[in-house]
């Protein structure tokens, strides 16, 4: 059979000419070059047997097929997370802000910079040389053409094609041609006069939804200019969009630098290098460009070097998402625990939609945040019987045997027994200690009425409190009250709501989050009824509302207290084993 399949790949011309384009002899041996072909030829034969027609994906199904296959060619090692490199662009009017900033990437731990010489402002083509001759990192040297001031075309082109000539004659250590003046002459012209130089060929692929057969044929038009590397900056309009490219990073024939442009595209880098991404791109401290992650992160927080395909991938469900501190406690946790996971953000639009896209088993978990936990019910295939009550999953795990998604909610749990151990410690030092919970029979107001409100209305309840709620949406309230047995009470009532004193307060509503931090959802006169005040935002830490509930002398109980239990209760899920109770708690304190 197998003769029967080398025999069959050299009588198909365009399966050789597709795999000479491939491989590159120099460094393949020979005996190399026959497996290749073998489990090239296997490749291509199963996918005319499953009728497939489409060229792209015939190549795509067979660099995947040859991928296995470890030799020094197209699909050599540069693809493998270990050799990863993590750079940052620059773009800089001078040549004196270029090598500051050059100096600041290097600080921040880049391994290598994208010098964008077309932000340069430059008279003589010698200031250009002058910077490259004294680059402190390994760079890719870029001519984009999008700055203003390349407004006449052909001048832009002729300044193009005259800098990455002059960084080939350098031996920058990449230059990158866009797609505006790529073709195999300019190829062929900086191959010809380059040392040790690697070229790029890249691409803007704008107008989202990147379809894998779209980036296919790029990526072999690419290709077929003879470039050592491809680039692709994708415009993505969803999360979802993000999947294509993991599929291209992970089949493609050649070294190829992925990058979805926007918010919805950070996963791109930050889970590039478990699909075999070798180049991952961050920001500059300071400068937030949407869809780059901090340079400082993906060294420190991230440890992206240590992601591999066996990663397992855990996030945040949330829109927005850029607040959560979650990837801030759970990855150091997993490297303590030495549990191979990522926890990354995960800004999502439609939940739904992203189950249906990431459903392989590797997505293992998930927290769930703002505007998801109710959605996210009708997700789950099941759903923990307290959860179902509150009717708010704010954590779903996807079950390893068969893939289904379970959903819990560590909220309830988590808020209820902050409060009931703040209020144990103030009755301890009043001489007061008592088995039962020191909720029972008090009043306990509820302002909102979201997922975090409705687990700590049930939660309230669970321990035997009189709830009351508040909630800028009335109807919300009414339903929420109805379902624990409480009242519900016009939100413009709140400040005026004065039945008795030593009331427990817990805000559950968004008021008071970043970045809106002035603000606060009851008055500071009102709040001297209360015994004590729990805020659930943990954005800031010491809210308005805190700030003021403990200058009118209550107990307070901080958001991020309960940020802390319901962490330590997701964490236990997600790795089906203890969390790391004190580390995890030091990180929460000293850090957030
Ligand atoms: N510490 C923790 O561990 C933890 C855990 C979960 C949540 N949280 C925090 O709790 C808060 C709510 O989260 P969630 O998941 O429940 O979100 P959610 O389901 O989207 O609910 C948001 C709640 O905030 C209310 N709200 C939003 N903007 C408001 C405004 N301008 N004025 C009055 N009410 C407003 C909403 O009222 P309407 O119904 O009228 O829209 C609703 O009750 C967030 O700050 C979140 O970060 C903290």
């Amino acid at each position: 059979m197998a003769q029967e399949l080398v025999a069959f790949t050299q009588e198909s011309e365009w399966l050789r000419t597709a795999l000479n384009k491939w491989l590159d002899d120099e460094y393949c041996p020979e005996e190399t070059n026959i497996e290749i072909s073998r489990v090239a030829a296997s490749s291509f034969y199963r996918s005319l047997l499953e009728n497939k027609t489409d060229i792209g994906e015939i190549l795509l199904k067979m660099a995947g097929d040859l991928k296995p296959i470890s030799f020094h060619g197209a699909f050599s090692s540069a693809n493998a997370a270990h050799d990863l490199l993590v750079y940052t662009t620059l773009e800089c009017e001078s040549s004196e802000e270029m090598a500051a900033s050059m100096h600041k990437a290097k600080e921040e731990g880049a391994d290598l910079v994208e010098l964008c010489i077309d932000s340069l402002t430059f008279s003589h083509i010698s200031e250009v040389e002058l910077l490259l001759k004294q680059r402190t990192l390994p760079s890719i040297v870029s001519f984009r053409p999008n700055s203003p001031s390349n407004s006449c075309r052909e001048d832009w082109k002729k300044t193009c094609l005259q800098v990455l000539k002059l960084a080939v004659e350098l031996d920058v250590e990449f230059v990158e041609i866009n797609s505006e003046v790529v073709c195999d002459e300019v190829v062929a012209a900086l191959m010809c006069k380059r040392s040790n130089c690697k070229i790029i060929a890249s691409s803007y692929v704008n107008g989202g939804n990147p379809t894998k057969e779209r980036l296919c044929n790029l990526i072999i038009n690419l290709q077929s200019t003879g470039a050592d590397i491809i680039k692709l900056v994708i415009d993505v309009a969803y999360i979802t969009d993000v999947a294509p490219v993991f599929h291209m990073l992970t089949h493609c024939p050649v070294p190829l630098i992925a990058r979805a442009a926007g918010d919805r595209g950070l996963i791109s880098q930050l889970l590039g290098p478990k699909y075999g991404a070798f180049f991952v791109c961050g920001s500059l401290g300071g400068t937030s460009t949407p869809g780059l992650p901090p340079l400082t992160s993906i060294k420190e927080v991230y440890k992206l070097e240590y992601v591999n395909p066996d990663t397992r991938v855990f996030g945040v469900i949330s829109n927005p998402v850029g607040h959560s501190k979650g990837p801030l406690l759970h990855n150091p946790a997993f490297r303590h625990t030495g549990y191979n996971g990522i926890y990354v953000p995960l800004l999502v639009d439609n939940v739904k939609e992203f189950f249906r896209v990431f459903s392989c088993n590797d997505y293992a978990g998930f927290s769930v945040g703002i505007p998801h936990k109710e959605a996210a019910v009708r997700c789950c295939d099941e759903v923990d019987s307290l959860a179902k009550s509150i009717g708010a999953v704010n954590t779903i795990i996807r079950r390893p045997s068969d893939g289904k998604l379970i959903g819990y909610n560590t909220d309830c749990e988590a808020c209820v027994t902050a409060i009931e151990d703040a209020l144990r410690e103030r009755r301890k030092t009043n001489g007061h200690a008592s088995n039962v919970s020191p909720i029972a029979g008090k009043l306990f107001v509820l302002v909102g009425a979201g997922g975090a409100g409705r687990a700590i209305a049930f939660g309230a309840k669970s321990r035997g409190a009189r709830v009351v709620i508040f909630n800028r949406k009335y109807e919300r309230a009414k339903a929420l009250a109805a379902a624990v047995s409480g009242e519900a009470l016009p939100y413009e009532h709140l400040n005026d709501f004065c039945p008795e004193k030593g009331m427990i307060l817990a805000n559950a509503s968004a008021v008071g989050m970043q970045p809106k931090t002035d603000q606060t959802p009851i008055s500071k006169e009102a709040l001297r009824s209360y015994e004590l005040v729990f805020d659930a935002v943990y954005t800031p830490r010491n809210t308005r509302l805190l700030q003021e509930a403990t200058e009118v002398g209550a107990t307070v109980v901080s958001g991020v207290e309960m940020f802390v239990r319901q962490a330590l209760g997701q964490f236990k899920l997600f790795t089906n084993g203890l969390a790391p109770v004190d580390f995890m708690r030091r990180i929460v304190y000293e850090q957030f």
